[in-house]
C-alpha cells in the first residue's frame, strides 16, 4: 500500500440525510460549534462535559492543573468510582437491559443484564477484598475475552485497585516482566482459553512466569475454570468460583480521586522494554463516554460490537468502559474472525442484529481474502441490514479495503469512522463524526472536538497543509497518559521532547494534512515501532529477544509492508558461529522463530529471517536500517552506500531462507 495512492484519494462520501438528522452531532456546523466552544474556553469545555457525563461522589472545583507540566491533572479534587458509573448508575433506569451478549468460540451464547453484571462485579470485588490489598495496588489480569475479563476489570475499579491487563497471546516472559515492573500483588487468570477451535493453556504461562522469578510481590492468584480437566491449585492459588462462593452481591464502591490510576497498560516504544502507560479515572472515563456518544453516535437501542480484545487499549476503552458507562448493549466474542469460516463476523452481525461494528483493517483485509474462498465466507450470504455505522482502528486503512468495507458490509448506507488514537491517548483523537464529517477513504479526517492536533517539523514549527511532518497535540486533554509507571523521565522524553520545546505531545506518527480540506492522513510511525496485524511491537524488543538466544551475536529487525497484516517482521541475524546455509539455516530459522514466540508471544515471530556475516554499518558502527528496510522490500539498492563499511554483505542479506 503506497502512501501516494492514499494522498491522491479524493472520493468523498457524505453522510446520508437520515443519519445526519438523528445523529448526536448533526452536521458540520454542529461539529464546528463544538470545536469553537473548545477553542474559546478550553477548560470550561471539558468541565461542562465532565459535569454532564460523569456521576461524581464529590464534584470537582478545579479543571486543569498544569503547574507541573507535562504531568497534567484533570478534575483533581473530584471523587468518583468508575464501576459505579458503568453499573450502579443504570440500576434504577434499566436493570434488565442486556449489557453483554457473549458468544463463545463454539457459538454458545450467554446474555448478562446490567443488574446481573453489577452482581457479578460486586461478588468478585468482595472476593478480591479477602486478599487485603491496599488502594492502588496493581492486579495483573491475564484472561481470555469474555464476561469475566470485564468483571475482573470493573471489580478492580470498584475497590480502587489498579489493573494491568496482559493480552492472552503474550508469553510467560512478558507476563513476568509486567508483574515485576508493576510490582503486582495479585494475578487473575484462567486455566485455558478457547480460540479458533483450539484449547490454549493460560495458567501454564503464569506458572512459568513465576518460575522465571522476580514475582515475589504477588500474594495470590485467582484462576477461572474454563475446561473440564482437573488441575490442582497450589498454595496462594484459588479458583474464581470458590472465591465468590457466599460473597454478597452488593459491594459498596470505594470512591477515589479523579487522578487515581484506573489502570496501567504496557505498550511498546522505540527503546527498551514495554512501558506501563498509566491512565487516570475521571479524565479517562470522560473521553471513553464522550467518544462513544460523538464518534459512535451511541443510542439506547443500538447493538454495539467492538471486536478488540481487552488485552489492548481498544478493548479497555471501547469494550470494558465506554459502552457500559453509556448503558449500551454490546456483543463480546471469544474467538477469531476466521473460525469456523471467514464469514463468522458477518454471521454474528446478522444473528445479533449488530448496528455499530468496530474492527481493525487487518481483520477486514483477511476477510476480503477469505470472502472469495467459499459461500460461507462471503458477506453477501448474510443479512447485514441492521448495521448503521462502521469503524476502523489501529492502523492505516488502505482505500481499497475502505471501499470494500463501505460497499460490501455497509452497502453504501453506513458511514465509516476511521479512528486514529493510541494507548497513550486513551480514546479517539482524530476521527470523523459520522453524522457530520464527509469521509475520504484512507483519511482519519479531523480532530475530535477539544483535541488540538497539529503537524510540526523537527524543530517544532507548524508546517503548512500539504507538507508532511510530526503529529503533535498542542494542549493536554483529559484522557491522556499521566506518566509511564515508575519512569517519569521516560514519559517526559518520549512524549514531551525538548527538541520540540517540551510543550506539545509527540504522538510518534508522521502525518500530512490535505491542502484544501485540512484532513489528516497518518503516514506511519516515525520511530522503530511496528504495527503487525494492528498489534504494536518495538523492533528493539524483538532484537533483544533474538540476541538473548545463545546462537545469536547480533540482530536487526525492520518492518516490511504486508498485504494483510499491514506490516510483517524481517530479522537480520549474525550468528556467533559461521553463517548457516541450506537445511541448517532452515532449522535455525525455526528455532529462532520459536524462541521469539516464547520470549514475547507468537505475534512477534519474524516472518522472514536472513543471515549475514555482519550487518550493514556506517564507519562509525551505526546499523543502516534504511538499507535493511529496502532489502526487506526486495528493492535494488541504488542510493549512495559509500559510507557503508562492508558493502559486500548486502548480497548475503538479500536472501530469504524459505
Ligand atoms: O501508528 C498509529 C496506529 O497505531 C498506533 C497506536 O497503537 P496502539 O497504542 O497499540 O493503539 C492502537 C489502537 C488505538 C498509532 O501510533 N494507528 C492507530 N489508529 C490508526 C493508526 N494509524 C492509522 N490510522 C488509524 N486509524
Amino acid at each position: 500500500m503506497g502512501i501516494e495512492s492514499v494522498l491522491s484519494e479524493h472520493r468523498t462520501f457524505h453522510p446520508d440525510q437520515s443519519f445526519v438528522s438523528r445523529a448526536n452531532v448533526s452536521g458540520m456546523v454542529a461539529y464546528e460549534k463544538l470545536c469553537t466552544a473548545a477553542n474559546k474556553n478550553y477548560e470550561e469545555f471539558w468541565a461542562n462535559l465532565a459535569r454532564e457525563l460523569i456521576v461524581w461522589k464529590k464534584p470537582f472545583t478545579k479543571t486543569l492543573n498544569d503547574s507541573n507540566a507535562p504531568f497534567y491533572k484533570w478534575f483533581e479534587d473530584g471523587e468518583l468510582n468508575v464501576s459505579y458509573n458503568c453499573l450502579d448508575k443504570h440500576l434504577s433506569s434499566q436493570p434488565n437491559k442486556i449489557a453483554i451478549i457473549f458468544e463463545a468460540d463454539n457459538g454458545d451464547i450467554n446474555n448478562v443484564t446490567y443488574k446481573e453484571l453489577y452482581e457479578k462485579v460486586c461478588q468478585f470485588a468482595n472476593g478480591l477484598k479477602t486478599f487485603n490489598l491496599n488502594l492502588g495496588d496493581r492486579v495483573v489480569i491475564y484472561l481470555p475475552m469474555g464476561i469475566e475479563a470485564v468483571v475482573a476489570m470493573l471489580a478492580c475499579a470498584r475497590i480502587g485497585l489498579t489493573h494491568s491487563v496482559v493480552f492472552g497471546g503474550f508469553s510467560a516472559k512478558s507476563i513476568q516482566e509486567r508483574i515485576k515492573d508493576a510490582q503486582a500483588k495479585l494475578v487473575i487468570t484462567a486455566d485455558v482459553q478457547f480460540r479458533g477451535g483450539k484449547i490454549l493453556p493460560l495458567k501454564a504461562a503464569v506458572d512459568e512466569a513465576f518460575i522465571l522469578g522476580g514475582c515475589e510481590s504477588v500474594v495470590g492468584n485467582v484462576v477461572l475454570k474454563k475446561s473440564n480437566d482437573a488441575i490442582e491449585l497450589k498454595n496462594k492459588e484459588v479458583w474464581w468460583h470458590e472465591l465468590i462462593k457466599n460473597q454478597s452481591k452488593d459491594c459498596d464502591p470505594i470512591y477515589v480521586n479523579a487522578e487515581h490510576p484506573l489502570f496501567l497498560l504496557y505498550t511498546s516504544g522505540s527503546t527498551g522494554t514495554p512501558k506501563g502507560v498509566q491512565h487516570s479515572s475521571a479524565g479517562y472515563l470522560l473521553h471513553a463516554m464522550n467518544t462513544m456518544r460523538w464518534t459512535f453516535d451511541i443510542k439506547g437501542d443500538d447493538i454495539y460490537w467492538c471486536t478488540a480484545d481487552v488485552g489492548w487499549i481498544t478493548g479497555h476503552t471501547y469494550v470494558a468502559y465506554g459502552p457500559l458507562a453509556m448503558g449500551a448493549t454490546q456483543l463480546i466474542y471469544e474467538g477469531i474472525p476466521t473460525f469456523p469460516h471467514g464469514g463468522r463476523f458477518w454471521q454474528m452481525i446478522e444473528k445479533h442484529h449488530v448496528s455499530i461494528f468496530y474492527t481493525a483493517p487487518t481483520a477486514i483485509r483477511s476477510l476480503i481474502k477469505a470472502s472469495e474462498s467459499n459461500k460461507e465466507s462471503n458477506p453477501d450470504t448474510y443479512d447485514l441490514s441492521s448495521l448503521r455505522l462502521l469503524g476502523s482502528v489501529g492502523e492505516p486503512i488502505n482505500p481499497e479495503a475502505w471501499m470494500w468495507y463501505y460497499e460490501k458490509i455497509g452497502h453504501h448506507q453506513c458511514p465509516i469512522v476511521d479512528t486514529f488514537w493510541q494507548t497513550e491517548t486513551g480514546g479517539h483523537v482524530i476521527t470523523p463524526l459520522p453524522g457530520a464529517t464527509p469521509l475520504v477513504p484512507g483519511s482519519c479526517t479531523l480532530p475530535f472536538p477539544g483535541i488540538d492536533a497539529a503537524i510540526v517539523d523537527e524543530a517544532g514549527h507548524e508546517v503548512p497543509w500539504g507538507t508532511g511532518g510530526l503529529l503533535v497535540i498542542k494542549k493536554p486533554w483529559p484522557s491522556m497518559i499521566r506518566t509511564i509507571w515508575g519512569d517519569p523521565e521516560r514519559y517526559k522524553k518520549s512524549y514531551y521532547p525538548e527538541e520540540l520545546g517540551g510543550k506539545v505531545y509527540l504522538a510518534g506518527d508522521g502525518a500530512i494534512r490535505d491542502k484544501t480540506t485540512g484532513y489528516f492522513t497518518i503516514m506511519g510511525r516515525i520511530d522503530d515501532v511496528l504495527s503487525v496485524s494492528g498489534h504494536r511491537l518495538g523492533t528493539m524488543e524483538i532484537e533483544s529477544s533474538l540476541v538473548s538466544n545463545p546462537l545469536v551475536a547480533e540482530a536487526a529487525v525492520v518492518g516490511k509492508p504486508h498485504e494483510i497484516k499491514g506490516e510483517s517482521i524481517v530479522a537480520y541475524v549474525v550468528l556467533k558461529g559461521k553463517r548457516p546455509e541450506g537445511d541448517e539455516a532452515k532449522a535455525i530459522v525455526n528455532q529462532l522463530r520459536d524462541w521469539v514466540g516464547k520470549e514475547i508471544g507468537p505475534i512477534a515471530k519474524p516472518e522472514d529471517i536472513r543471515f549475514g556475516d555482519n550487518l550493514p554499518k556506517t564507519r562509525s558502527g551505526k546499523i543502516m536500517r534504511r538499507l535493511l528496510r529496502s532489502l526487506a522490500k526486495g528493492e535494488e539498492i541504488t542510493s549512495d552506500i559509500s559510507t557503508l563499511d562492508n558493502p559486500s554483505i548486502l548480497e548475503q542479506l538479500k536472501k530469504t531462507i524459505q
